[in-house]
């Protein structure tokens, strides 16, 4: 008996990291600011296809429209009700997507904005996604309902109600984030209402949550919500499924506030992740790849089974958030599939790759200033559709880095050495570095400014294997360079530093 509950115990405390995803899928793509529509297209015709996990979506609830006189992205992060109807689609396109979706085992991800509401000066009137009446002054939002008892005003402690000093716990918790209106989590009430709306997108049969804003919520308010979800439906997911739960905590170090404070909740990102390896591959700071040797927990990062990873995201990818201009993006395209590559074929943490829309960058004093810039947009405001060329690339500025041959080809790369050790590491002691996963798959960089030739130990049978770099087995053949594997596991790297990819992977599914 005393067996029994332990083992019950082990397994519920460990329910919410479990990302959900079918087994062999190892990575979610966020597909930032994509329409519903557009995203059920996509996990049917090019998401399962390609062995993605899951989709991590915008927020879908009823948010601020801001018009100034473009609309901003970041109105989505200004709730007005938790009606599901924003530029991305209304309930019935959202339904229609989850469904979709889980129907090829591509598995929905959704960014909940819970921390807070509309910011403070947001005015009153029906200026919202779905027309809701809001009054931000007198904090009244009828449509779920919350008012002003439901605000956290009366327990901030600063002068200005917003929060000063990123020392002090309080203010980050209890004060407004760039005057966004504070809920209460305290109250049962509020809770209840958070894990209303949660439960409503369980019901729909979403897999799990990014939890917007973690650092501003105290672990045991989101606790006390978290613990009201629901398991995930039984028509797409085992009797007992947890929702996965990764909070939004930046964390860079030197803040009293620790990602560890939320291990309990569920995973949190990593944010040193994208900021160190952007600074790697950019050579800054003396760092160079051969010290990527014990990158993970030895780079003081969190333990991997508590983290979800990545190089850039939807904020730091135009300045906002953590890591400054280190952050590689899709802008940097060519060291970026170098980061995404390493991310993907290393065994740390939980990964997510990121898309986005192209937007009109323009640095003034070291700023972009257009990093507002919200999603490609019709004249009406409403986002435009994704379309495909010919050549399998994304129309109308979205940028899809998923669908980069190297990107794609590296997600499959995580999928068939999942479960495999880090091994085979070697490094000419600058950046030229080279490790594999086990007997399944190998990857080589060279990020130094000199051509790279050596014969190294891959770990692999014997065989002609095909890079998935530089192209993929198709059919019989290879579109790419071809890699001999010696019967004693060892193969001849020749990698020019200035060929367009200088890396190249090779894995056991693309032996020829
Ligand atoms: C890096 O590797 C190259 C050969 O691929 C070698 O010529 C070079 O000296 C190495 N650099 C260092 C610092 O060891
Ligand atoms: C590096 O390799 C490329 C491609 O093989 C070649 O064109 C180039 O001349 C080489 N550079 C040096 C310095 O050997």
């Amino acid at each position: 008996m005393r067996v029994f509950l332990l083992l019950v115990a082990f397994e519920l405390s460990w329910a919410q990291y479990n990302p959900n995803t079918k087994p062999g899928r190892t990575s979610i793509v966020h597909l930032f600011e994509w329409r519903w529509a557009d995203i059920a297209l996509e996990c049917e015709r090019y998401l399962a296809p390609n062995g993605f996990g899951g989709v991590q979506i915008s927020p879908p609830n009823e948010n601020l429209v801001v018009t100034n006189p473009w609309r901003p992205w970041w109105e989505r992060y200004q709730p007005i009700s938790y009606k599901l109807c924003s530029r991305s689609g209304n309930e019935n396109e959202f339904k229609d997507m989850v469904t979709r979706c889980n129907n090829v085992g591509v598995y929905i991800y959704v960014d909940a904005v819970v921390n807070h509401m509309c910011g403070a000066a947001a005015g009153s009137g029906t200026h919202s996604t779905c027309g809701s009446y809001f009054n931000s002054e007198t904090h009244d939002f009828p449509a779920v309902p919350y008012s002003g008892w439901d605000f956290n005003d009366w327990k901030c402690k600063t002068g200005s109600g917003e929060i000063e000093n990123y020392g002090d716990p309080y203010q980050v918790r209890d004060c407004r984030l760039v005057s966004l209106l504070d809920l209460a989590l305290e109250k049962d009430y509020v809770r209840s209402k958070v894990a209303e709306y949660m439960n409503h997108l369980i019901d729909i049969g979403v897999a799990g949550f990014r939890i917007d804003a973690s650092k501003h919520m105290w672990p045991g308010d989101m606790k006390a919500f978290l613990d009201k979800l629901k398991n995930l439906r039984t028509t797409w997911f085992a009797e007992g499924t947890r929702p996965f739960i990764f909070q939004e905590v930046i964390d860079l170090g030197g803040e009293p506030i620790k990602a560890s404070d939320y291990y309990g909740n569920g995973r949190v990102t990593e944010f040193k992740y994208g900021a160190k390896l952007g600074t790697v591959i950019r050579k800054w700071s003396g760092e160079k790849m051969a010290y990527l040797k014990n990158w993970g927990e030895g780079w003081g990062f969190m333990p991997s089974d508590k983290a979800v990873v990545f190089v850039d995201n939807h904020d730091n990818q135009r300045g906002h958030g953590a890591g400054g201009s280190a952050i590689l993006t899709f802008w940097d395209s060519r060291q970026y599939k170098m980061a995404v590559g390493f991310m993907l074929a290393h065994p740390y943490g939980f990964t997510r790759v990121m898309s986005s829309f192209r937007w009109p960058r323009y640095f003034e004093n070291g700023k972009d200033i257009n990093d507002w810039v919200g999603p490609p947009s019709n004249g009406d405001g409403s986002t435009k559709s994704v379309t495909i060329n010919p050549d399998t690339t994304c129309g109308n500025d979205w940028v899809c880095e998923h669908r980069w041959r190297q990107i794609r080809n590296m997600v499959i790369f995580r999928n068939v050495v999942d479960g495999q050790p880090f091994t085979n590491w070697w490094d000419n002691n600058s950046n030229q570095v080279a490790f594999g996963r086990g007997n399944k798959g190998f990857i080589v960089f060279n990020n130094d400014d000199w051509n790279m030739s050596e014969t190294l130990q891959t770990g692999l049978p014997a065989g002609t294997y095909c890079d998935v770099i530089s192209g993929q087995k198709e059919g019989n053949g290879c579109s790419g360079i071809k890699i001999q594997v010696n019967g004693d596991g060892t193969a001849y790297f020749q990698i020019s530093n200035s060929a367009e990819d200088p890396f190249v992977a090779i894995h056991v599914d693309a032996k020829l």
